[in-house]
């Protein structure tokens, strides 16, 4: 139980780190997206955007190893295995799409402002569904426990 509240006390401190870097993100895609001109701004964007991908990657392997995606049995939640599937395969989709910008932003030019904002967009879709993702998330983790809060109150594990 102990471990279990220090997981889950460590994942909150990870979520947390995380939207401070994905705020940093989006302020400094705002600051490139003003500008034709992103020859002094290309370096902070790509040094954030891999901050923000190596913190990602990190939070999605810890739930993948030690989190809710092991911490919810699916013999005893079998409906819920779907949904887990669903947000396993979300992490893929967010990895590569990540991947993909940030080596965009790598052999981009300063000058190729429209690699950049494209780039930038990609990146803040990736955001805005990082978010949709984790309210799912939220909501397994949530209904798995009162399920199994229920279950013990009433003796049956
Ligand atoms: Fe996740």
């Amino acid at each position: 139980m102990d471990r279990m509240l220090t997981a889950e006390q460590q994942a909150l401190f990870e979520h947390e780190l995380l939207a401070h870097i994905a705020g940093a993100l989006r302020t400094t895609i705002d600051w490139t997206l003003r500008t034709q001109d992103a020859s002094s701004r290309l370096p902070s964007l790509r040094f954030i955007a891999q901050s923000f991908v190596r913190h990602l990657d990190h939070i999605l392997d810890l739930e993948e190893r030690d989190g809710y995606m092991p911490g919810v049995d699916s013999r005893r939640h079998a409906d819920l295995r779907q949904r887990i599937l669903q947000l396993r395969r979300d992490h893929d989709y967010f990895r590569a799409e990540l991947a993909a910008s940030v080596e965009r932003l790598e052999s981009a030019a300063s000058s190729d402002y429209l690699t950049i904002g494209e780039v930038c967009h990609a990146m803040l879709a990736v955001l805005d569904g990082i978010n949709e993702h984790n309210q799912h998330e939220l909501e397994i983790i949530e209904l798995a426990r009162e399920r199994d809060q229920r279950d013990q109150l009433l003796g049956m594990l």
